[in-house]
């Protein structure tokens, strides 16, 4: 049995788990949500793991999943990141864990995926998206195919500005995380249909008795309440108003329930 565990907002992560999974047999490919009982050991012949970086590091519940998880086997073990332009030293941070608890990763791997970061900056266009997703489809091939033979890839050498800013910018990322939401608010154009609650890997969002949502202050930013809104009805506080909105066009929501 093999095995890929991911963490994604808007579905870049799923799509290249699900890649790889189409070329290697015999594979489970496991969402890492709040929900998640991963107290038991886990064995797998082929073992991955695939996530976006956040502030040049990981998502605050996948680190905790990393360190948290049994690993009782693993015969390959590899790791693809995504991101939008820079991931500074977040696979040297990964290995990190894993070596703690004796485990060697064998391949490393990085895409560069559309953005779906709006807080600074904005997500990609749908126009931008598209030609960001041609250029990573070779990327994505070569991963899947050198992984589906149980290659080694190296990590590539971080320079010490990316070393920087994963040592001094994540850590003020994570600080006040979980109450950042509190910057979330609903436009007149919810309708209450509830996705944005369905979506929140980290049930973050409870639907009043108006069917309005409310964010619980255990926030992940992983903005998929506010790109797969069908309303378009989150915003991240007024700067986010006209903002794009981004979703891996592969991806169906009800992926993410
Ligand atoms: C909170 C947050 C922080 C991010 N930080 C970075 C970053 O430091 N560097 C980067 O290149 N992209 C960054 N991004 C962009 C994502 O890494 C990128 O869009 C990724 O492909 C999203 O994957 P997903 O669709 O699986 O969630 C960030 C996105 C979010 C939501
Ligand atoms: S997904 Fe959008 S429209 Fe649906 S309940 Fe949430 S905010 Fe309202
Ligand atoms: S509330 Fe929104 S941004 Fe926060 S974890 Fe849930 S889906 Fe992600």
């Amino acid at each position: 049995m093999n095995k890929i565990f991911y963490f994604t907002g808007s579905g870049n992560s799923l799509t290249i788990a699900k890649r790889i999974d189409e070329k290697i047999e015999d594979c489970e490919v496991i969402q890492v949500k709040s929900s998640l009982d991963f107290s038991k050991p886990i064995a797998a012949e082929i073992l991955g793991f695939v996530f976006p970086v956040y502030a040049w590091g990981m998502p605050v519940m996948f680190k905790e999943f990393i360190q948290k998880i049994k690993i009782e086997k693993a015969d390959y073990v590899f790791v693809v990141t995504n991101y939008g332009g820079s991931c500074g030293n977040v696979l040297g941070i990964f290995r990190k864990i894993l070596r703690k608890k004796g485990i060697e990763i064998a391949a490393f791997g990085e895409v560069v995926m559309p953005s779906n970061y709006v807080v600074m900056g904005d997500a990609s266009s749908q126009h931008k998206a598209a030609n960001i997703l041609q250029i990573a489809e070779p990327v994505i091939d070569d991963l899947v195919q050198k992984i589906s033979e149980k290659q080694a890839m190296p990590m590539i050498k971080v320079k010490f500005s990316g070393k920087f800013l994963s040592a001094v910018v994540y850590p003020l990322f994570v600080s006040n995380i979980r109450k950042s939401d509190k910057n979330f608010f609903f436009t007149e154009t919810c309708n209450g249909c509830g996705i944005c609650a369905k979506v929140c890997p980290a049930e973050n969002i409870v639907l009043n008795e108006k069917k309005q949502p409310v964010w619980q202050h255990r926030c992940e930013q992983c903005h998929a309440c506010f790109h797969w809104c069908p309303q378009r009805a989150i915003e991240f506080s007024k700067k986010t108003v006209q903002k794009n909105r981004y979703t891996h066009p592969n991806v169906k929501v009800s992926e993410l329930f």
